[in-house]
């Protein structure tokens, strides 16, 4: 059976944590492959509104295992707030959920390092969200640092301590002003509580899964905020691109099946970097509105402007996307006109391609298309969608050569079109 993957196309928040929950009905286990509490993936059904951090979507569908998988990032504190927020619904999540051994532990002074770090960087700062995802990568990399299988033998406690001194010398270098003490027994209370979970060799358990089933990998981030070839420096610590998929979980590139490609009908981001289609007038602040965007995680304002192409299509390259889904296509239902960025001019020279230049000047070129004027949200067959709108997505699979197989019109579960 295969692997199928979904992953964000842009700098993240598309929309992928309702589509993993509409899709996970079809599939017997849902994995997360990378980054950890940095991901904020909200569903909304029946009424109930849950933002997941760390645990996999499918958590909400009976008899789905939700595997997290080595390429994670995993931080015990808010791993047990999150699980208890949903056992309290019922839910018997201990039940659901396997963890892979080798998956890496976020320390509460990874958190403080992530601090201390964009303090030091003051105006060029990453606009991490701080959940001490690059200190941990670093010290995964740096081969330094602690994983989740390691909790279970008899000296974790001194190897704890050995990682945390290390950090805490770092941060008195740095000259940042924190307590390393702080989060010590809350952190020491969670790595107690990891332990009623199956601890697995993910590898080994997802390729035996593999034998009689199929498994959707849901991708955090997106596909822009990629380590190699996101908008470096302003990008995460993972590989959020398909390949990730194969290192995270110890999976073949041969058993990849269809590559689900999440994209918004207008682009966000949050935190800093370029942002070629960036609307710094009111048509942003109405995208803003209308979208509600704000993070799920640090509550920021997300920025936002136009649907990028060019960015786009790279992004189809990278991953070799099978299907695309688009969300929130309704946000731009009032609109008159509506831009999509077909070429960028860097420094005065048009081209289809992302330049290397993270600070280059880029100036999007666009193509315009009549708005249809008409609420979307009530539509629930392709034949309900008004031509203007069909003419709309035509071109886009046109540009980008991959069919739009779901048309995402809402955030409930049942406000969706599938092609
Ligand atoms: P989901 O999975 C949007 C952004 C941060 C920052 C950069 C680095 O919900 O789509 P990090 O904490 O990873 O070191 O931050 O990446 N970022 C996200 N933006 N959605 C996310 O996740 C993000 N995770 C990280 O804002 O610019
Ligand atoms: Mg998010």
């Amino acid at each position: 059976m295969a692997l199928d993957v979904v992953l964000g196309l842009q700098w993240g928040d598309e929309g992928k944590g309702k589509i993993v929950d509409v899709l996970a009905g079809r599939y017997p286990a849902v994995a997360r492959f990378q980054g950890g509490p940095n991901a904020g993936h909200s569903l909304h059904f029946e009424g109930k509104s849950f933002v997941l951090r760390s645990i996999p979507s499918g958590i909400f569908r009976k008899d789905a295992i939700n595997i997290v998988g080595n390429g994670v990032v995993l931080d015990p504190i808010t791993f047990k707030q999150e699980c208890e927020n949903i056992e309290k619904t019922g839910v018997p999540v201990r039940d659901r959920i396997v963890i892979a051994k080798k998956a890496h532990l976020i320390l509460p002074t990874h958190r403080l390092l992530d601090a201390a770090n964009e303090a030091a960087m003051g105006k060029g700062k990453i606009g991490s969200t701080l959940k001490g995802i690059g200190p941990t990568y670093t010290d995964k990399v740096s081969r330094n640092g602690l994983r989740v299988g390691d909790i279970l033998a008899g000296n974790f406690l001194e190897r704890y301590a050995s990682l945390k001194n290390k950090h805490v010398r770092q941060l008195q270098q740095m000259d940042f002003k924190c307590n390393p003490d702080a989060e010590e027994a809350a952190f020491m209370e969670a790595v107690g509580y990891l332990k009623q979970f199956r601890l697995v060799d993910c590898e080994y358990f997802v390729n035996q899964e593999l034998k009689t089933k199929s498994i959707l990998a849901e991708g955090a981030q997106g596909s822009m905020l990629d380590i190699d070839y996101g908008s470096y420096p302003f990008v995460t610590s993972s590989s959020t691109a398909c390949a990730g998929a194969c290192i995270g979980l110890g999976v073949a590139p041969s058993k990849i099946g269809h590559v689900y490609g999440i994209f918004k009908a207008y682009c966000t981001r949050v935190g800093s970097g370029p942002f070629p289609t960036e609307l710094f007038d009111g048509t942003g602040d109405r995208l803003r509105e209308i979208g509600h965007e704000f993070g799920a995680v640090t509550g920021r304002p997300r920025r936002t402007g136009w649907l990028d192409l060019v960015a786009l299509k790279y992004a189809v390259m990278l991953s070799g996307v099978t299907d695309l889904i688009m969300m929130k296509s309704d946000c731009l239902d009032s609109f008159e006109t509506i831009k999509v960025c077909t070429s960028y001019k860097v420094d005065g020279q048009e081209t289809d391609q992302v330049p290397f230049d993270t600070y280059a000047h880029i100036e999007p070129v666009y193509t315009e298309f009549k708005g249809w004027n008409t609420d979307l949200t009530w539509c629930r067959k392709e034949s309900e969608l008004p031509e203007e709108f069909r003419n709309y997505i035509g071109f886009m699979e046109n540009y980008l050569g991959v069919p739009i197989r779901i048309i995402s019109l809402g955030p409930d579960r049942d406000a969706t079109i599938m092609r």
